[in-house]
C-alpha cells in the first residue's frame, strides 16, 4: 500500500446524473451515508421522476436536467465540485458530452468528474464493426465520449464497466421461472453487482488520491468471468432445479428482445444487444478479471452466486 501519494481536494458538493438508476442510486446512497456533510444534487432527466427522487433523498436537492438541454445542464452543474456522468445506451454523446463540457467550463467549479464508459481495455473505435457503429449505441458511444472528455482536459476519471451487470439476468427471469430455461446470448464475460459499481464510483469521488484523475479504471468483481453455460450451472445449483440453456437468437428475440426495447426506450435494442454480444464473443480473449473494485471497496465485491441467492425469488416458479 502506498502511503505517500499526490492529493486532490475532496469535493464538497456532488452532482449525480442518473441518480435513480442502478449505478447512480447506490452512488448517491453511499455518499449520503459516508459523507453526509457533502452537498448532494441528485438528477434525473425525467420531470415526472423528480418527486420520487426527492423522496428517496430527502436531504439532497433533486432536479431535472438532460445532457441534451444546455440550460438545464448549466443549472445542474452550477456550484458542483464533483460530477458523476452516466449515459444511457444510444445517447448522442457528441451532443451530450459537448454540452456537459461547455456547462462545466462556464461554471468553473468542477474538481473531479467520473464518467462511466464500457468497452474492453485496449479496444479501439475502428474495430467496432459497421453493423454496430452505424446504429450508435454501447459499442461505439463511449469512444466518442472519451475522446471528447480527454480533449477537454477536464479532471476526469473514466470508470469502465468491464463486466455485465448482474441484474441484467432479470430480463431472462420469466423463461427460468416458467420453463426452467435460461434464454441468453452465448457470452464469456466478467460480472459486477451494480450496487458495488455505484459504490466504487462514490469512493472515487470521495477519495483524496489525485492519481485517479485521467485514469481509466476497469471494474469487475474479480472472481466471476463466466460463460453462459457456467452461469446456467450456478443458477441450477442456487435454485435447486435443473435449468437448461437456450442460446438461440430466435428465442432471445422473442422473449427478451422486446423487454430490452421497452426498458431502454429504443426500438431495436434487443437486436442491437444480440449483435453486440456476438461481436464481444469474438473479442472476448482480451477480458480479464482484476482487483480494482476490491481495492476501492475494501472488501470482496458481491459474487454472482450471492446475487442469485439474494434474488432467487425472481427465478423460482410461482
Ligand atoms: N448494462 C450493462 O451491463 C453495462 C455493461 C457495461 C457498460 N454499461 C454502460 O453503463 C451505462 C449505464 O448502463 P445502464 O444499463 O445502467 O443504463 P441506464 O439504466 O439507462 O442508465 C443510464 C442513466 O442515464 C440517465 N439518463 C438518461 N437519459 C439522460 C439524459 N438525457 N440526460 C441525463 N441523464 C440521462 C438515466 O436516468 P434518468 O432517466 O433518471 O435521467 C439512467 O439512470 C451505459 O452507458 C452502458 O453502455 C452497461
Amino acid at each position: 500500500m502506498t502511503l505517500h501519494y499526490p492529493k486532490k481536494p475532496i469535493p464538497t458538493s456532488i452532482a449525480v446524473f442518473g441518480a435513480s438508476g442502478r449505478m447512480g442510486r447506490p452512488l448517491a446512497e453511499y455518499v449520503r451515508y459516508a459523507a453526509p456533510e457533502i452537498r448532494l444534487r441528485v438528477i434525473t432527466s425525467s420531470a415526472a421522476g423528480v418527486a420520487a427522487l426527492q423522496k428517496q433523498f430527502p436531504d439532497s436537492e433533486a432536479i431535472c436536467a438532460s445532457y441534451l438541454d444546455r440550460t438545464s445542464l448549466h443549472a445542474a452543474v452550477e456550484g458542483m465540485e464533483g460530477i458523476f456522468m452516466v449515459s444511457p445506451s444510444g445517447m448522442d454523446e457528441q451532443t451530450a458530452v459537448t454540452n456537459l463540457v461547455d456547462a462545466v467550463r462556464e461554471v468553473g467549479t468542477a474538481i473531479h468528474i467520473v464518467r462511466v464508459v464500457g468497452y474492453e481495455p485496449e479496444a479501439i473505435a475502428a474495430r467496432v464493426p459497421e453493423i454496430l457503429a452505424s446504429r450508435g449505441g454501447d459499442a461505439s458511444q463511449h469512444f466518442i465520449a472519451k475522446t471528447l472528455l480527454d480533449r477537454s482536459r477536464l479532471p476526469v476519471t473514466f470508470l469502465n464497466c468491464g463486466a455485465t451487470m448482474m441484474d441484467n439476468l432479470l430480463f431472462s427471469a420469466q423463461g427460468i421461472r416458467e420453463r426452467g430455461t435460461f434464454v441468453h446470448p452465448p457470452r464469456y464475460i466478467p460480472y459486477i453487482d451494480a450496487r458495488d459499481f455505484g459504490e466504487v464510483a462514490a469512493r472515487l469521488l470521495l477519495s483524496d488520491d489525485a492519481r485517479h484523475i485521467t485514469q481509466f479504471h476497469t471494474v469487475n468483481n474479480g472472481q466471476d468471468q463466466l460463460t453462459t453455460e457456467e452461469v446456467t450451472e450456478i443458477m441450477s445449483d442456487v435454485l435447486k432445479r435443473r435449468i437448461t440453456y437456450d442460446g438461440s437468437r430466435e428465442t432471445f428475440m422473442r422473449e427478451v428482445g422486446s423487454q430490452l426495447d421497452q426498458r431502454y426506450g429504443r426500438p431495436g435494442q434487443g437486436d442491437y444487444i444480440w449483435d453486440f454480444t456476438q461481436f464481444e464473443l469474438s473479442n472476448s480473449v482480451v477480458w480479464s478479471l482484476n482487483n480494482f473494485a476490491e481495492r476501492m471497496l475494501g472488501r470482496r465485491p458481491n459474487s454472482l452466486r450471492s446475487w442469485l441467492m439474494e434474488h432467487r425469488q425472481f427465478f423460482l416458479p410461482g
